[in-house]
């Protein structure tokens, strides 16, 4: 599918975004291992959440979806049974690196797959853990890529040191550690996003977290329960984005989690000279949620390094749309785990905007950006890339002339009502 976009005078809005594509994975994973009946609101219906599901159902779980609304119902821990067949996660790495997590508990055999771009990305980061606590994986590539065959079982708790600050290797470690006796600890060397640790503890299991490392106690006995998923801010960015530039610009966003682990993008929009108020701050099922009104102004460029990157690692690209309309320089630093999203989203987002007509040079860890420049619309590959898709598209609406978007219906893994959200928003 191509999209054209064109550009917009002004953005007005009040309106909610789907929900958070994190959360909702994890909710029917938990779900999944709970005794009894969990039912989940605001579950985001996108791609990548319906393969978690697909998932859990080839694993014997009962999964009913209707629209946003789903009930999981779990047997526990030991209820889990061996797949028919080879598990597909499609284009989800959250799919693929939690359910290897899970499945190392499980003592049958699994084969976990995706598509062309999952199978590009790094596995190794989940493999060397689980197979230290017991699990026997073997993969393609020397133990590096997918497809993953995993007979699980027996685990040991471990305390495990990652190299890596990624939520994901976290979070299937503290899974596989749900399966151990004893305590399971990760260390990691930059906090990352904290759905998991929040939502265990929702479910009944016991963790601790010290600074950046997190320890569960295994074999708890998980309850199933209500999961009411906030807004996706990974979503919310891009609209804000798309506002924050032109003045005149007023949308409000209700409903978006601003879990700290998530919202770097804010602090950041703020510090570019983002017009932002968040208000109506409160808990839902265990996860920070508010609304936040932005208007639009001028920004300025900074420098986006160093801690702060896993807390928007995923709103880079939005964020790089945001930097080469701004002005002054933006530089973006210590971010080489860009290089291991659905694209090399270094790369990606360096072609994508340089083609508009950006100043922008690829740097190893990340890029700098000369704002100011008039971006030009054009004709643009999203490469398959959801977020990237969603930023050609932001650009496109504060571009001269009309961008047309190639293969845009990959949105659908995260917002599938892109578009529409779009049009909704725009005064032409
Ligand atoms: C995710 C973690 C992040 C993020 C991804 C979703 C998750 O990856 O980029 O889109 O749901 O745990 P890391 O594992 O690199 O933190």
């Amino acid at each position: 599918m191509e999209i054209a976009i064109t550009p917009v005078r002004a953005l007005r809005g009040d309106l909610q975004v789907p929900g958070d594509k994190s959360i909702s994975h994890r909710a029917v994973m938990l779900g999944a291992l709970a005794e009894g009946e969990t039912e989940i609101e605001n579950f985001l219906p996108g791609e990548d959440c319906l393969s978690t599901i697909q998932v859990v159902k080839s694993l014997g779980v009962e999964v009913h979806i209707e629209k946003d609304r789903v009930v999981v119902r779990g047997g526990g821990l030991n209820a889990l049974q061996e797949p028919e067949n080879v598990l597909d996660a499609g284009n989800s790495g959250t799919t693929m690196r939690l359910m290897a997590g899970i499945l190392s508990g499980c003592p049958f055999f699994s084969v976990l797959t995706g598509d062309a771009s999952l199978r590009r990305r790094p596995m190794q980061r989940v493999i060397k853990p689980l197979s230290a606590m017991g699990a026997r994986i073997t993969s393609r590539g020397g133990n590096a890529y997918a497809p993953m065959a995993i007979t699980g079982g027996a685990l040991c708790s471990t305390t495990y040191r990652s190299p890596v600050a990624s939520a994901q290797v976290k979070s299937a470690v503290l899974l596989a550690g749900l399966f151990a006796d004893g305590t399971t600890t990760v260390i990691e060397p930059a906090r990352s996003r904290d759905h998991t640790e929040r939502m265990l503890s929702y479910f009944g299991a016991r963790i601790q977290v010290k600074d950046k490392q997190v320890s569960v106690w295994g074999r708890p006995k998980l309850q199933g329960c209500k999961v009411v998923v906030p807004g996706d801010i990974s979503s919310a960015v891009f609209l804000l984005v798309a506002c924050a530039v032109v003045p005149g610009a007023d949308l409000t966003v209700r409903n978006v989690g601003i879990n700290p682990t998530r919202s770097g993008a804010l602090e950041v929009l703020k510090e570019m000279g983002a017009n932002i108020i968040i208000f109506n701050e409160r808990q839902v099922s265990g996860e920070p949620v508010a609304d936040i009104r932005i208007r639009g102004s001028r920004l300025k460029g900074t420098t986006i390094n160093r801690a702060i990157i896993p807390y928007l690692i995923d709103e880079l690209p939005a964020l790089a749309v945001a930097a080469a309309l701004a002005e002054g320089e933006t530089v973006v630093r210590d971010a080489a785990e860009l290089r291991y999203k659905e694209t090399d989203r270094i790369t990606t987002v360096v072609k994508l905007l340089s083609q508009m007509g950006a100043d922008i040079i690829e740097q190893e860890d990340g890029f700098i950006i000369r704002g100011g420049r008039a971006l030009q619309g054009t004709e643009c590959e999203s490469f398959g890339d959801h977020r990237l898709a969603m930023a050609a598209a932001v650009a496109g609406l504060h571009a001269r002339g009309i961008t047309k978007i190639k293969s845009a219906e990959c949105v659908n893994i995260s917002f599938p009502a892109f578009f529409n959200t779009l049009n909704l928003l725009s005064v032409q």
